[in-house]
């Protein structure tokens, strides 16, 4: 990894007010991690109450509405979650593909608002098992990210701070199943030229692109030894500061001889 390594949590629809205090041991232990760029995405109601008191990990969303607002009932903007204290949003998630039927199109307009409000994005991606056994994950995943993100020439100029891709796999989500380290090693170079090829030899090395799907304490350090991830999307791991921070702790291990 040339970058630091961003690890962030997706807290899904988990987290009430009693909740807040495993997130002040998140924001504990990532200050003794500096080399490892630490985030939560919690569910919106607890964006601001983190927010508030975090000094250290950056807080975000995990989806917002591709409208700045309007009669849009029980949605909420990119600019609310950035006043609400988000600094980055995670966008096109396969849990929201699939429950509520988001589009590339769909996808690739929340992106557009997003950088327009400011926050940084966590693009998503990834393949079903179907298509994976068909041979077709690449050219799927491919196919995703071209549809789904914003053209090059609308990309916000410091386009490497503000973008990152994540890869995850949807049969490898929850299932406690991660992909292989050589699957992994396969689609993140495919992404990467993919990268390459829209934003230039400038900034398409330089987006990060994470993994996520079943990261655990005990497969984080060979999933970060691939080429290519630059961190991890962590769902059910992120729940308690322990297991979220012993992933962390694997990103940082390489860094701290
Ligand atoms: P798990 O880590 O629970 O497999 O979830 C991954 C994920 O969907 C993160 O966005």
């Amino acid at each position: 990894m040339t970058r630091r390594p961003y690890i962030v949590g997706n807290w899904k629809m988990h987290g009430t007010r009693a909740m807040l205090s495993e997130a002040r041991a998140i924001d504990r232990a990532a200050q003794r991690h500096m080399k490892v760029e630490v985030a939560l995405a919690p569910p919106y109601t607890l964006i601001h109450p983190i927010h508030r008191e975090a000094e250290q990990i950056a807080v975000g969303a995990q989806d917002c509405h591709h409208a700045d607002g309007g009669a849009h009932t029980g949605d909420i903007s990119a600019a609310m979650i950035a006043d609400a204290g988000a600094s980055f949003v995670i966008l096109g998630h396969s849990e929201r593909r699939q429950d509520h039927s988001e589009g590339d199109a769909q996808v690739r307009a929340k992106a557009e608002m997003a950088f327009a409000a400011g926050l940084r994005v966590i693009l998503c991606c990834g393949e079903s098992l179907a298509t994976r056994e068909s041979g077709g994950a690449a050219a799927f995943v491919r196919a995703q990210l071209l549809a789904s993100l914003p053209p090059a020439d609308e990309m916000p100029a410091e386009v490497a701070e503000r973008l990152c891709i994540a890869y995850e796999p949807i049969w490898a989500i929850g299932t406690g199943i991660a992909a292989t380290t050589d699957d992994i090693a396969a689609m993140h170079a495919e992404i990467r030229a993919l990268l390459v090829d829209l934003l230039g030899e400038e900034h398409g090395p330089e987006v990060r692109i994470l993994y996520g799907g079943s990261v655990k304490p005990d497969n984080a350090a060979a999933i970060f030894a691939v080429p290519e991830v630059g961190g991890a999307l962590v769902g059910g791991a992120s729940l308690t500061a322990d297991s979220f921070m012993g992933i962390a702790l694997a990103a940082s291990e390489p860094f701290e001889s």
